[in-house]
């Protein structure tokens, strides 16, 4: 797998996702999905595009086991807390069934950024 072509195209979904509920919201007049929204855009959009750039400028990044780790805690976090934050600002999902599996897919993004910032000290 390219991991630089795969976060470009995954990120580039995101942005038209994350930009289709900015329009429904303008439309409505309702900002309640305002933070979904915004982590769809920068969570889905920008740090995977920032890390498709960045994994092509340094290829050196790109073709460890760091970079995996990153790319499946990242892209398993981010969509499981993108959902999930979706459901229980929608209310179809219990407050507390989001607490029990909103901390694990933040765990699974934060434990990605760590083996991106070790693979950056060691080889960028
Ligand atoms: C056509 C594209 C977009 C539309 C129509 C749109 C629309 C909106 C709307 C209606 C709001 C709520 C404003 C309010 O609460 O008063 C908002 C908030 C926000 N948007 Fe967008 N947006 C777009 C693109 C983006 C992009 C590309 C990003 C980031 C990369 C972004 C990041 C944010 C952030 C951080 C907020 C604040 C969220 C909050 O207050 O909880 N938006 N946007």
């Amino acid at each position: 797998m390219n991991i630089s072509r795969t976060y470009l195209l995954t990120g580039s979904l995101y942005l038209l996702v994350g930009i289709i509920l900015g329009m429904y919201m303008g439309g409505k007049q309702d900002f309640t999905l305002a933070p979904v929204h915004a982590h769809i855009n920068l969570l889905g959009f920008t740090l995977m595009t920032l890390f498709g750039v960045a994994y092509r400028v340094m290829p050196q990044l790109a073709g460890n086991t760091l970079a995996k780790v990153h790319f499946w805690l990242h892209q398993i976090g981010a969509f499981v807390m993108l959902i999930g934050l979706f459901l229980l600002m929608t209310g179809s999902m219990a407050p507390e069934s989001a607490e029990k599996i909103l901390p694990v897919s933040e765990i699974l993004v934060f434990f990605g950024m760590l083996a991106w910032a070790i693979n950056v000290f060691r080889s960028a």
